[in-house]
């Protein structure tokens, strides 16, 4: 009935990337604004809402222990059940919110912290078919920015430099492509970027806004070849279990990214496979998100107690060996 997304970009722009002690102490400063907000924009008082429904991981912990403690002391003063949502499956169901679609559908989660191809069988029900071994694209992007001197978030200022760009200028590498399987890799097309960048500095001294705009296109398109490559083998399968109505949905902020949504677009096409794509507010964190997992795990009688924690590590598919970040503690996601 009302989303209200608090952006935090401004107070990080100076450091070239998230400050984990800033974003918790914003979400400490601007939740219990946002949840006034949010009741007010939807005519609602706490005395209307049936649960309560928070982000309990993964992700940058402090501001997720600040999500799971608000949310615990509505539920203590108003007696309403408390719901813990995977960050990632918020995402994972955002076309169920947005399109209605049934399961099983394949998802391709891309966002700033993971990249992954999900089969999505219930709410509660994930197989992760592959995903990055190393960077997620959306950091990729961010640190192609960096590389370049433009502003932060990358992805946008990316894609926006891209636009007048030669592509095929630079030879860039797509690791994996060749190979078989859905998992991807981004960190050696990140080296190979500062490599083109310093040789241009060497050569001229400088980027020019061309050198920019070649870059940034001949990354892009990188990332849009991966992509499209490696969805071929997700859809492939997907197909194989004869869904009755097939959709590949795209989630996360590089879902935004209107190379890789047109690439996307195309093959689903040729393969006769629904593409939904949620509304751009709608890839990128929101509440609205969260809250219909929420309703889901509500729906389906899921809900927690006052012993909820709020996990940094929390993969979807609890059974697929871990890829990314997996120590002692266990895989992140
Ligand atoms: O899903 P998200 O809002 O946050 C999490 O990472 O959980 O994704 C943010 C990421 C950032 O890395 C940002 O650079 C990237 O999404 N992004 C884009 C675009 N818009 C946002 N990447 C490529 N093209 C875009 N248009
Ligand atoms: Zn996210």
């Amino acid at each position: 009935m009302s989303t209200i997304v608090h952006g935090q970009t401004a107070l990080h722009a100076n450091f070239g990337g998230v400050v984990p002690e800033i974003a918790a102490r914003a979400h400490v400063e601007k939740l219990d604004t946002c949840v006034t907000q949010a009741l007010a924009d939807a005519g609602l008082s706490l005395a209307d809402l049936d649960a309560v429904a928070v982000t309990a991981g993964p992700g940058l912990i402090g501001g997720v222990v600040s999500g799971v403690m608000l949310a615990k002391g509505i539920c203590a003063a108003t007696n309403l059940p408390l719901i813990g949502v995977n960050h990632l499956a918020g995402h994972a169901l955002t076309p169920r919110l947005t399109d209605g679609i049934a399961f099983p559908f394949l998802m391709l989660l891309v966002s700033g912290g993971h990249c992954q191809f999900l089969l999505v069988k219930d709410h509660d029900d994930y197989t992760r078919l592959g995903g990055t071994i190393d960077d997620a694209p959306g950091e990729a992007f961010d640190k192609t920015a960096r590389i370049l001197g433009l502003p932060q978030p990358g992805g946008p200022s990316v894609q926006q430099a891209a636009r007048g760009g030669d592509a095929k200028r630079f030879k860039l590498p797509r690791p994996l492509i060749a190979q078989d399987g859905c998992d991807m890799s981004f960190s050696g097309l990140k080296t190979a970027m500062i490599r083109a960048r310093d040789a241009v500095i060497a050569e001229k001294g400088g980027l020019t806004l061309q050198d920019q705009a070649d870059l940034s296109a001949g990354f892009q398109a990188a990332v849009a070849d991966i992509i499209d490559r490696k969805s071929r083998w997700a859809l492939a399968q997907y197909m194989a279990m004869n869904p009755p109505h097939p959709v590949l949905a795209v989630a996360g902020g590089v879902a935004a990214n209107t190379e890789i949504r047109a690439r996307l677009t195309a093959l689903c096409a040729s393969m006769d496979v629904a593409f939904v794509a949620p509304p751009l507010a709608l890839c990128t964190d929101n509440a609205a998100m969260i809250a219909y997992a929420g309703l889901e795990r509500f729906a389906a009688g899921q809900t927690d107690d006052m012993t909820l924690s709020a996990r940094p590590r929390w993969p979807l598919d609890q059974t697929a060996a871990p890829m990314l970040g997996s120590g002692k503690k266990g895989a992140k996601a």
